[in-house]
């Protein structure tokens, strides 16, 4: 059996490779998936929204903010469940550059997942016009660094382009899936149902 797909970019511990992808795994990856187009949705729209009546832009701002440190949370989460229980092995057949550019575009994709909510929320600590950071209106995030006009300008056009990069690479890398579902094989079903 390959231990290729084990040690893909050095992300699951030597040893794992049991069973399929846990329960909790295969939600939390569908979840996030949800969500980010979501939030990249929400971001668009909430800058575009008129200033008057501020009760939509404002909302907006919020839901945008909550979903993105939500998706935090589950990413971290999901790295913790990486680390701990690790990946099925890959597929036998693939060609070994093949599960090592896999590896590559999954590991490029967490480090943006936690990336993007970071800057954001950098971002909205920086702004001039302090709006304060509600998760779903509720529990108040403390912004840890004041307003600052040029930091803010700046975080803001990276913010924007990791975030627009994200989706880009995720919907490249959810080609590849249905390319490698389409070709007969069970990698799709593994993530979806849980099949080892
Ligand atoms: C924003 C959208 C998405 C993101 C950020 C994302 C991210 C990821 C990441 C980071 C992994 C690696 C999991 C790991 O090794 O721990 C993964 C695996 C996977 N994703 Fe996605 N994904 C997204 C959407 C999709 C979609 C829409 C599909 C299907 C059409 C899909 C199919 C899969 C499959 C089949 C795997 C398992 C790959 C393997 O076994 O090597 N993903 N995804
Ligand atoms: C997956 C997570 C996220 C994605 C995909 C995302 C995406 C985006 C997008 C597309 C924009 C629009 C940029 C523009 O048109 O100028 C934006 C702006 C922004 N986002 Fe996010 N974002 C995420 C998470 C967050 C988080 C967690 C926060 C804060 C806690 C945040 C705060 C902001 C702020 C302050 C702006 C600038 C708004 C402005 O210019 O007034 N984002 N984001």
């Amino acid at each position: 059996m390959s231990q290729a797909g084990l040690s893909e970019a050095g992300l699951a511990p030597a040893g794992m490779g049991r069973g399929g992808w846990s329960r909790a795994q295969r939600r939390l990856h569908w979840w996030v998936a949800l969500l980010v187009p979501l939030t990249l949705a929400l971001g668009f729209l909430m800058v575009e929204l008129p200033l008057r009546p501020l009760a939509p832009k404002f909302l907006a701002y919020q839901a945008h903010k909550s979903f993105g440190l939500v998706v935090f949370g589950l990413v971290a989460w999901r790295l913790v469940l990486r680390w701990r229980r690790g990946r099925p092995v890959a597929d036998a057949g693939l060609p070994r550059w093949q599960v090592r550019a896999a590896g590559m575009v999954h590991a490029v994709l967490y480090g943006l997942l936690l990336m993007v909510p970071v800057l954001g929320y950098l971002s909205a600590a920086s702004a001039p016009g302090q709006v304060p950071t509600m998760i779903f209106l509720l529990v108040p995030v403390p912004h840890v660094v004041g307003p600052d006009a040029a930091r803010f300008a700046l975080l803001r056009l990276v913010h924007l382009w990791l975030a627009v990069g994200l989706v880009a690479l995720a919907l490249g890398h959810a080609l590849m899936a249905l390319r490698h579902h389409a070709q007969g094989r069970p990698v799709l079903r593994a993530m979806w149902r849980g099949d080892a």
